[in-house]
Protein backbone atom coordinates (compact mmCIF):
# COMPACT_ATOMS: atom_id res chain seq x y z
CA UNK A 1 0.00 0.00 0.00
CA UNK A 2 1.16 3.50 -0.52
CA UNK A 3 2.24 4.74 2.97
CA UNK A 4 2.24 8.42 2.02
CA UNK A 5 1.65 10.22 5.49
CA UNK A 6 -1.97 11.15 3.37
CA UNK A 7 -3.23 7.89 3.82
CA UNK A 8 -4.15 5.44 6.95
CA UNK A 9 -6.29 3.09 8.49
CA UNK A 10 -8.27 3.40 11.25
CA UNK A 11 -8.85 0.98 13.73
CA UNK A 12 -12.20 0.11 12.35
CA UNK A 13 -10.25 -0.74 9.31
CA UNK A 14 -11.39 2.18 7.38
CA UNK A 15 -9.15 4.12 4.94
CA UNK A 16 -8.59 7.70 5.54
CA UNK A 17 -7.07 10.12 3.31
CA UNK A 18 -6.12 13.86 4.80
CA UNK A 19 -7.66 12.46 8.00
CA UNK A 20 -11.00 12.49 6.52
CA UNK A 21 -12.94 9.01 6.44
CA UNK A 22 -13.43 7.77 3.16
CA UNK A 23 -16.78 6.41 4.33
CA UNK A 24 -17.64 9.86 5.37
CA UNK A 25 -16.62 10.80 2.11
CA UNK A 26 -18.60 8.37 0.43
CA UNK A 27 -21.32 9.33 1.90
CA UNK A 28 -21.05 12.96 1.46
CA UNK A 29 -20.47 13.17 -1.78
CA UNK A 30 -21.19 9.99 -3.46
CA UNK A 31 -19.24 7.82 -5.48
CA UNK A 32 -18.00 7.66 -7.70
CA UNK A 33 -15.24 10.25 -6.09
CA UNK A 34 -11.82 12.30 -6.49
CA UNK A 35 -9.99 12.75 -3.67
CA UNK A 36 -7.44 15.04 -3.11
CA UNK A 37 -5.25 15.53 -0.28
CA UNK A 38 -4.26 19.51 -0.15
CA UNK A 39 -1.10 18.96 2.15
CA UNK A 40 0.55 16.29 0.04
CA UNK A 41 0.15 18.66 -3.26
CA UNK A 42 1.48 21.78 -1.22
CA UNK A 43 4.59 20.04 0.33
CA UNK A 44 5.28 18.46 -2.77
CA UNK A 45 5.16 21.98 -4.17
CA UNK A 46 7.05 23.19 -1.70
CA UNK A 47 9.82 20.20 -1.90
CA UNK A 48 10.54 21.22 -5.84
CA UNK A 49 10.48 25.25 -5.20
CA UNK A 50 12.95 24.92 -2.40
CA UNK A 51 14.80 22.79 -4.33
CA UNK A 52 15.48 24.37 -7.68
CA UNK A 53 16.17 27.35 -5.43
CA UNK A 54 18.34 25.85 -3.15
CA UNK A 55 20.81 24.07 -5.89
CA UNK A 56 20.41 26.31 -8.50
CA UNK A 57 19.18 29.96 -7.85
CA UNK A 58 17.79 31.00 -10.62
CA UNK A 59 14.63 28.80 -11.87
CA UNK A 60 11.24 28.08 -11.00
CA UNK A 61 8.88 24.87 -11.21
CA UNK A 62 5.71 25.24 -13.91
CA UNK A 63 3.53 22.58 -12.94
CA UNK A 64 2.40 20.72 -16.25
CA UNK A 65 -1.16 21.04 -15.62
CA UNK A 66 -2.69 18.56 -17.71
CA UNK A 67 -1.66 16.34 -15.00
CA UNK A 68 -5.02 17.52 -13.26
CA UNK A 69 -6.89 20.87 -14.51
CA UNK A 70 -9.33 22.81 -12.45
CA UNK A 71 -9.94 26.28 -11.27
CA UNK A 72 -8.74 24.90 -7.44
CA UNK A 73 -5.45 23.34 -8.31
CA UNK A 74 -4.30 26.32 -10.09
CA UNK A 75 -5.21 28.65 -6.95
CA UNK A 76 -2.78 26.03 -4.73
CA UNK A 77 -0.18 26.16 -7.19
CA UNK A 78 0.30 29.46 -7.31
CA UNK A 79 0.22 30.22 -3.40
CA UNK A 80 2.88 28.03 -3.21
CA UNK A 81 4.76 30.39 -6.13
CA UNK A 82 4.96 28.01 -9.25
CA UNK A 83 4.10 28.92 -12.60
CA UNK A 84 1.68 26.15 -15.38
CA UNK A 85 2.03 24.65 -18.12
CA UNK A 86 -0.84 24.55 -20.35
CA UNK A 87 -1.48 22.89 -23.83
CA UNK A 88 -4.78 24.34 -25.02
CA UNK A 89 -6.70 27.87 -25.02
CA UNK A 90 -9.14 25.77 -22.29
CA UNK A 91 -6.22 24.92 -19.72
CA UNK A 92 -5.36 28.83 -20.41
CA UNK A 93 -8.87 30.03 -19.64
CA UNK A 94 -9.01 27.60 -16.47
CA UNK A 95 -5.72 29.25 -15.17
CA UNK A 96 -6.92 32.88 -15.34
CA UNK A 97 -10.22 32.35 -14.67
CA UNK A 98 -8.71 30.93 -11.03
CA UNK A 99 -6.76 34.52 -10.81
CA UNK A 100 -3.45 32.77 -12.07
CA UNK A 101 -0.93 35.33 -13.79
CA UNK A 102 -1.12 35.45 -17.55
CA UNK A 103 3.24 35.91 -17.05
CA UNK A 104 3.22 32.99 -14.69
CA UNK A 105 1.89 30.67 -17.76
CA UNK A 106 3.94 28.84 -20.66
CA UNK A 107 1.85 27.88 -23.42
CA UNK A 108 2.72 24.22 -25.08
CA UNK A 109 1.18 22.35 -27.86
CA UNK A 110 2.48 20.40 -31.34
CA UNK A 111 -0.68 22.35 -33.30
CA UNK A 112 -1.42 25.74 -31.49
CA UNK A 113 -3.90 27.28 -34.43
CA UNK A 114 -3.14 30.57 -35.55
CA UNK A 115 -6.47 31.42 -32.89
CA UNK A 116 -4.53 29.79 -29.96
CA UNK A 117 -1.78 31.69 -30.32
CA UNK A 118 -3.57 35.29 -30.48
CA UNK A 119 -5.60 34.07 -27.74
CA UNK A 120 -2.31 33.56 -25.40
CA UNK A 121 -1.30 36.67 -26.45
CA UNK A 122 -3.87 39.08 -26.04
CA UNK A 123 -3.73 37.17 -22.61
CA UNK A 124 -0.24 38.55 -22.00
CA UNK A 125 0.84 34.68 -21.58
CA UNK A 126 4.54 34.52 -20.03
CA UNK A 127 5.91 32.13 -22.80
CA UNK A 128 5.04 30.29 -25.74
CA UNK A 129 7.05 27.19 -26.72
CA UNK A 130 7.25 26.72 -30.57
CA UNK A 131 6.70 23.53 -32.31
CA UNK A 132 6.61 23.85 -35.54
CA UNK A 133 7.98 25.84 -38.32
CA UNK A 134 4.93 27.93 -39.87
CA UNK A 135 3.96 28.38 -36.30
CA UNK A 136 6.77 31.00 -35.93
CA UNK A 137 5.28 33.32 -39.16
CA UNK A 138 2.07 33.24 -37.54
CA UNK A 139 3.25 34.59 -34.11
CA UNK A 140 5.21 36.98 -35.75
CA UNK A 141 2.53 38.08 -37.52
CA UNK A 142 -0.02 38.39 -34.62
CA UNK A 143 2.32 40.28 -32.35
CA UNK A 144 3.34 42.79 -35.68
CA UNK A 145 -0.32 43.42 -35.74
CA UNK A 146 -1.38 43.46 -31.70
CA UNK A 147 1.90 45.52 -31.81
CA UNK A 148 3.47 43.35 -28.73
CA UNK A 149 6.27 41.04 -28.25
CA UNK A 150 5.99 37.72 -27.01
CA UNK A 151 8.48 35.82 -25.21
CA UNK A 152 9.35 31.98 -26.64
CA UNK A 153 11.17 28.82 -26.32
CA UNK A 154 12.23 26.55 -29.01
CA UNK A 155 11.16 22.74 -28.42
CA UNK A 156 13.93 20.76 -29.17
CA UNK A 157 14.53 17.15 -29.85
CA UNK A 158 17.64 16.24 -27.77
CA UNK A 159 17.70 12.52 -28.87
CA UNK A 160 17.16 10.80 -24.73
CA UNK A 161 14.21 9.52 -24.79
CA UNK A 162 13.56 8.07 -21.27
CA UNK A 163 10.60 5.50 -20.28
CA UNK A 164 9.84 3.95 -17.23
CA UNK A 165 12.88 2.42 -15.61
CA UNK A 166 15.14 2.86 -18.80
CA UNK A 167 16.34 5.45 -21.39
CA UNK A 168 17.51 5.47 -25.06
CA UNK A 169 20.19 7.51 -25.47
CA UNK A 170 19.37 7.61 -28.98
CA UNK A 171 16.20 8.60 -29.07
CA UNK A 172 14.99 8.70 -33.27
CA UNK A 173 13.91 12.32 -34.59
CA UNK A 174 10.73 10.36 -34.96
CA UNK A 175 8.42 12.57 -32.68
CA UNK A 176 5.90 14.59 -33.14
CA UNK A 177 6.91 17.01 -30.45
CA UNK A 178 9.94 19.03 -31.14
CA UNK A 179 13.13 19.71 -33.43
CA UNK A 180 15.69 17.07 -33.87
CA UNK A 181 19.01 18.64 -32.77
CA UNK A 182 20.57 15.83 -34.38
CA UNK A 183 19.48 15.93 -37.74
CA UNK A 184 19.45 19.94 -38.08
CA UNK A 185 15.45 20.52 -37.82
CA UNK A 186 16.24 22.38 -34.87
CA UNK A 187 19.08 25.02 -36.82
CA UNK A 188 16.66 25.85 -39.16
CA UNK A 189 13.79 26.60 -36.56
CA UNK A 190 16.56 28.63 -34.46
CA UNK A 191 17.69 30.65 -37.48
CA UNK A 192 13.92 31.53 -38.29
CA UNK A 193 13.48 32.67 -34.68
CA UNK A 194 16.46 34.76 -34.44
CA UNK A 195 15.43 36.50 -37.90
CA UNK A 196 11.43 37.18 -36.43
CA UNK A 197 11.02 40.80 -35.58
CA UNK A 198 8.55 40.64 -33.35
CA UNK A 199 9.73 38.02 -31.27
CA UNK A 200 11.94 37.50 -28.66
CA UNK A 201 13.14 33.85 -28.63
CA UNK A 202 14.09 33.61 -24.96
CA UNK A 203 15.54 29.64 -24.57
CA UNK A 204 15.53 26.16 -25.46
CA UNK A 205 13.04 23.47 -24.51
CA UNK A 206 12.65 19.70 -24.19
CA UNK A 207 10.55 16.99 -22.20
CA UNK A 208 11.95 13.46 -22.55
CA UNK A 209 9.66 11.46 -21.18
CA UNK A 210 7.20 10.59 -18.14
CA UNK A 211 7.03 8.17 -15.36
CA UNK A 212 10.83 8.56 -14.83
CA UNK A 213 12.53 7.22 -12.29
CA UNK A 214 16.59 7.17 -13.08
CA UNK A 215 18.22 10.41 -13.03
CA UNK A 216 20.65 9.30 -15.81
CA UNK A 217 18.72 10.06 -18.43
CA UNK A 218 18.08 13.93 -17.02
CA UNK A 219 21.65 14.13 -16.79
CA UNK A 220 22.25 13.16 -20.56
CA UNK A 221 19.34 15.87 -21.18
CA UNK A 222 20.80 18.61 -19.21
CA UNK A 223 24.54 17.91 -20.95
CA UNK A 224 22.98 17.78 -24.06
CA UNK A 225 21.09 20.72 -23.90
CA UNK A 226 23.80 22.97 -22.92
CA UNK A 227 26.00 22.15 -25.73
CA UNK A 228 23.05 23.47 -28.07
CA UNK A 229 22.23 26.07 -26.18
CA UNK A 230 25.79 26.87 -26.53
CA UNK A 231 25.78 26.49 -30.42
CA UNK A 232 22.11 28.66 -30.33
CA UNK A 233 24.12 31.37 -28.74
CA UNK A 234 27.60 31.06 -30.40
CA UNK A 235 26.70 29.97 -33.53
CA UNK A 236 23.46 31.43 -34.43
CA UNK A 237 24.04 34.45 -32.18
CA UNK A 238 20.53 34.14 -30.01
CA UNK A 239 20.34 35.96 -26.88
CA UNK A 240 19.42 32.78 -24.70
CA UNK A 241 18.54 33.06 -20.99
CA UNK A 242 16.22 30.05 -20.27
CA UNK A 243 16.34 26.54 -20.10
CA UNK A 244 13.22 24.10 -19.45
CA UNK A 245 13.93 20.62 -19.07
CA UNK A 246 9.99 19.63 -19.04
CA UNK A 247 8.85 17.20 -16.47
CA UNK A 248 9.00 13.47 -15.67
CA UNK A 249 9.17 11.93 -12.87
CA UNK A 250 7.96 9.11 -11.57
CA UNK A 251 5.49 7.91 -8.87
CA UNK A 252 4.49 5.04 -6.89
CA UNK A 253 1.50 3.44 -8.56
CA UNK A 254 1.96 -0.43 -7.05
CA UNK A 255 5.23 -2.43 -5.35
CA UNK A 256 6.77 -2.74 -8.94
CA UNK A 257 7.64 1.14 -8.45
CA UNK A 258 9.97 2.54 -6.34
CA UNK A 259 8.44 4.53 -3.15
CA UNK A 260 9.98 8.03 -3.39
CA UNK A 261 9.71 10.01 -0.43
CA UNK A 262 10.05 13.79 -1.00
CA UNK A 263 13.73 13.62 -0.46
CA UNK A 264 13.59 11.57 -3.34
CA UNK A 265 12.50 14.33 -5.37
CA UNK A 266 14.80 16.65 -3.53
CA UNK A 267 17.47 14.55 -4.85
CA UNK A 268 16.50 15.08 -8.55
CA UNK A 269 16.22 18.61 -8.38
CA UNK A 270 19.93 18.25 -7.00
CA UNK A 271 21.24 15.98 -9.14
CA UNK A 272 19.50 18.39 -12.23
CA UNK A 273 20.96 21.29 -10.75
CA UNK A 274 24.28 20.20 -9.95
CA UNK A 275 24.83 18.65 -13.46
CA UNK A 276 23.51 22.08 -14.92
CA UNK A 277 25.93 24.16 -12.85
CA UNK A 278 28.84 22.59 -13.90
CA UNK A 279 27.54 22.34 -17.63
CA UNK A 280 27.90 25.74 -17.07
CA UNK A 281 30.93 26.36 -15.88
CA UNK A 282 32.74 24.13 -18.40
CA UNK A 283 30.96 25.46 -21.13
CA UNK A 284 30.86 28.89 -20.67
CA UNK A 285 28.07 29.93 -21.08
CA UNK A 286 25.62 32.18 -19.44
CA UNK A 287 24.01 30.38 -16.43
CA UNK A 288 20.22 29.81 -17.56
CA UNK A 289 16.94 30.70 -15.56
CA UNK A 290 15.90 27.45 -15.20
CA UNK A 291 12.29 25.67 -15.85
CA UNK A 292 11.00 22.13 -14.55
CA UNK A 293 7.61 21.08 -15.73
CA UNK A 294 6.31 18.32 -13.15
CA UNK A 295 2.99 17.28 -13.34
CA UNK A 296 2.34 13.73 -12.23
CA UNK A 297 4.47 14.14 -9.49
CA UNK A 298 2.47 16.63 -8.07
CA UNK A 299 -0.96 15.30 -7.91
CA UNK A 300 -0.31 11.56 -8.55
CA UNK A 301 -0.08 10.39 -5.41
CA UNK A 302 -1.97 13.38 -3.71
CA UNK A 303 -5.31 11.58 -5.42
CA UNK A 304 -7.60 9.20 -4.70
CA UNK A 305 -10.71 7.46 -6.37
CA UNK A 306 -13.47 6.22 -4.35
CA UNK A 307 -15.76 3.91 -6.17
CA UNK A 308 -18.82 1.68 -4.78
CA UNK A 309 -18.78 -2.12 -5.87
CA UNK A 310 -21.84 -3.45 -7.83
CA UNK A 311 -22.36 -6.52 -9.38
CA UNK A 312 -20.03 -9.22 -9.03
CA UNK A 313 -19.86 -11.93 -11.49
CA UNK A 314 -17.64 -15.49 -10.78
CA UNK A 315 -16.70 -17.04 -13.83
CA UNK A 316 -16.36 -20.75 -12.62
CA UNK A 317 -12.65 -21.49 -12.81
CA UNK A 318 -11.68 -18.58 -14.47
CA UNK A 319 -12.32 -15.24 -12.46
CA UNK A 320 -14.49 -12.56 -10.48
CA UNK A 321 -14.87 -9.67 -12.27
CA UNK A 322 -16.10 -7.11 -9.85
CA UNK A 323 -17.58 -4.26 -11.06
CA UNK A 324 -18.10 -0.43 -9.62
CA UNK A 325 -19.62 2.39 -10.01
CA UNK A 326 -17.04 4.06 -12.47
CA UNK A 327 -14.63 2.56 -15.05
CA UNK A 328 -12.64 3.82 -18.04
CA UNK A 329 -14.82 7.25 -18.48
CA UNK A 330 -13.32 8.25 -15.31
CA UNK A 331 -9.88 6.35 -15.37
CA UNK A 332 -9.03 5.48 -19.00
CA UNK A 333 -5.26 4.89 -18.16
CA UNK A 334 -5.74 0.91 -18.00
CA UNK A 335 -8.07 0.80 -21.36
CA UNK A 336 -4.82 2.91 -22.84
CA UNK A 337 -1.74 1.82 -21.72
CA UNK A 338 -2.54 -1.02 -19.26
CA UNK A 339 -1.79 1.21 -16.35
CA UNK A 340 -1.18 -0.57 -12.74
CA UNK A 341 -2.62 0.76 -9.65
CA UNK A 342 -2.84 -0.62 -5.95
CA UNK A 343 -6.65 -1.36 -4.97
CA UNK A 344 -7.97 -1.42 -1.49
CA UNK A 345 -11.55 -2.42 0.04
CA UNK A 346 -11.91 1.07 1.72
CA UNK A 347 -13.66 -0.37 4.96
CA UNK A 348 -11.52 -3.81 5.05
CA UNK A 349 -8.22 -2.13 6.07
CA UNK A 350 -7.12 -4.86 8.74
CA UNK A 351 -8.67 -7.59 6.93
CA UNK A 352 -6.54 -10.14 4.59
CA UNK A 353 -6.83 -10.48 1.27
CA UNK A 354 -8.10 -13.63 0.24
CA UNK A 355 -9.70 -13.36 -3.32
CA UNK A 356 -8.29 -12.57 -6.71
CA UNK A 357 -10.64 -9.82 -8.30
CA UNK A 358 -10.74 -8.26 -11.98
CA UNK A 359 -12.15 -4.55 -11.30
CA UNK A 360 -14.19 -3.54 -14.18
CA UNK A 361 -15.98 -0.27 -15.04
CA UNK A 362 -19.34 0.32 -16.38
CA UNK A 363 -18.64 1.06 -19.76
CA UNK A 364 -19.98 -1.33 -22.74
CA UNK A 365 -16.67 -2.71 -23.07
CA UNK A 366 -14.54 -5.80 -22.54
CA UNK A 367 -12.05 -3.74 -22.28
CA UNK A 368 -12.90 -1.30 -19.66
CA UNK A 369 -11.34 -2.38 -16.51
CA UNK A 370 -9.25 -0.75 -13.74
CA UNK A 371 -7.31 -3.29 -12.59
CA UNK A 372 -6.54 -7.32 -12.79
CA UNK A 373 -6.18 -10.39 -10.65
CA UNK A 374 -6.13 -8.05 -7.44
CA UNK A 375 -6.10 -9.82 -4.00
CA UNK A 376 -8.55 -8.59 -1.79
CA UNK A 377 -10.17 -9.32 1.26
CA UNK A 378 -14.02 -11.15 0.12
CA UNK A 379 -15.85 -7.81 -0.73
CA UNK A 380 -20.11 -7.73 -1.45
CA UNK A 381 -21.95 -5.24 -2.96
CA UNK A 382 -22.57 -2.05 -1.69
CA UNK A 383 -18.75 -1.75 -0.29
CA UNK A 384 -16.48 1.12 -0.60
CA UNK A 385 -13.23 0.68 -2.58
CA UNK A 386 -10.42 2.60 -3.26
CA UNK A 387 -7.23 3.00 -6.27
CA UNK A 388 -4.66 4.77 -5.24
CA UNK A 389 -2.42 7.15 -7.20
CA UNK A 390 -5.33 8.40 -9.21
CA UNK A 391 -4.69 12.30 -8.91
CA UNK A 392 -3.06 12.50 -12.11
CA UNK A 393 -4.33 12.41 -15.75
CA UNK A 394 -7.45 10.62 -14.63
CA UNK A 395 -9.78 13.25 -14.22
CA UNK A 396 -8.23 15.38 -16.58
CA UNK A 397 -8.78 12.04 -19.04
CA UNK A 398 -12.31 11.67 -18.13
CA UNK A 399 -14.89 11.68 -20.51
CA UNK A 400 -18.80 11.31 -20.25
CA UNK A 401 -17.87 8.00 -22.77
CA UNK A 402 -21.44 6.24 -22.39
CA UNK A 403 -22.90 9.42 -20.96
CA UNK A 404 -21.54 8.19 -17.77
CA UNK A 405 -21.31 11.76 -15.18
CA UNK A 406 -17.83 12.72 -14.91
CA UNK A 407 -17.44 12.19 -11.00
CA UNK A 408 -16.75 15.22 -8.69
CA UNK A 409 -13.50 16.39 -6.98
CA UNK A 410 -13.18 16.63 -3.80
CA UNK A 411 -9.70 18.12 -1.44
CA UNK A 412 -9.33 16.99 1.80
CA UNK A 413 -6.91 18.86 4.23
CA UNK A 414 -6.85 18.76 7.90
CA UNK A 415 -9.58 16.30 8.72
CA UNK A 416 -12.22 19.02 6.36
CA UNK A 417 -13.26 18.49 3.26
CA UNK A 418 -14.76 20.62 0.15
CA UNK A 419 -15.99 20.33 -3.06
CA UNK A 420 -13.82 21.75 -6.23
CA UNK A 421 -15.11 20.48 -8.98
CA UNK A 422 -19.35 19.85 -8.59
CA UNK A 423 -20.69 16.73 -9.74
CA UNK A 424 -22.23 16.99 -13.41
CA UNK A 425 -26.19 16.05 -13.93
CA UNK A 426 -28.42 15.09 -16.43
CA UNK A 427 -28.42 18.97 -17.38
CA UNK A 428 -24.72 18.73 -18.06
CA UNK A 429 -24.99 15.63 -20.02
CA UNK A 430 -27.36 17.23 -22.67
CA UNK A 431 -26.02 21.29 -22.38
CA UNK A 432 -24.45 21.60 -26.36
CA UNK A 433 -27.05 18.87 -27.57
CA UNK A 434 -29.44 21.44 -30.06
N1 LIG B 1 6.04 19.04 -19.96
C1 LIG B 1 5.66 18.58 -21.18
C2 LIG B 1 6.02 19.34 -22.36
C3 LIG B 1 4.92 17.39 -21.27
O1 LIG B 1 4.57 16.96 -22.47
C4 LIG B 1 4.56 16.71 -20.10
C5 LIG B 1 3.75 15.49 -20.16
C6 LIG B 1 4.96 17.23 -18.85
C7 LIG B 1 5.72 18.40 -18.83
C8 LIG B 1 4.61 16.59 -17.55
O2 LIG B 1 5.13 15.30 -17.42
P1 LIG B 1 4.93 14.50 -16.03
O3 LIG B 1 5.75 15.20 -14.99
O4 LIG B 1 3.48 14.53 -15.70
O5 LIG B 1 5.41 13.14 -16.33
N2 LIG B 1 -1.43 10.69 -20.24
C9 LIG B 1 -0.18 10.05 -19.89
C10 LIG B 1 0.90 11.03 -19.60
C11 LIG B 1 1.22 11.95 -20.76
C12 LIG B 1 2.30 12.94 -20.42
C13 LIG B 1 2.41 13.95 -21.49
N3 LIG B 1 3.33 15.00 -21.26
C14 LIG B 1 -0.44 9.14 -18.68
O6 LIG B 1 -1.58 9.03 -18.25
O7 LIG B 1 0.48 8.49 -18.20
Amino acid sequence: MNTRETLSVTDSGNLQIGGVNVKELASLYGTPLYVFDKAYIKNICAIFSDSIKRFYGNGKIFYASKAFSCKEIYRIIKEKDLGADVVSVGEIFTALSSGFAAEDLCFHGNNKSASDLEYAVKQGIGYIVIDALSEIDDLNGICKQLNRRQKVLLRVNPGVEAHTHHYIQTAKPDSKFGFSIENGDADIAVKKLVNADNIDFCGLHCHIGSQIFEKTSFLIAVDKMTDYYKKVCEVFGAKLSVLDLGGGFGIYYTDADPKFKYVDYADYIKAICEKLNDCVKSKSINKPYLILEPGRSIVGEAGITLYTVGRIKQISGIKNYLAIDGGMFENPRFALYQAQYTVLAAEKGLDKPTKSYTIAGKCCESGDLIAENVKLPEVNEGDLLAVLSTGAYNYSMASNYNRNFIPPVVMVENGKSYICVKKQDFNDIVRNDI
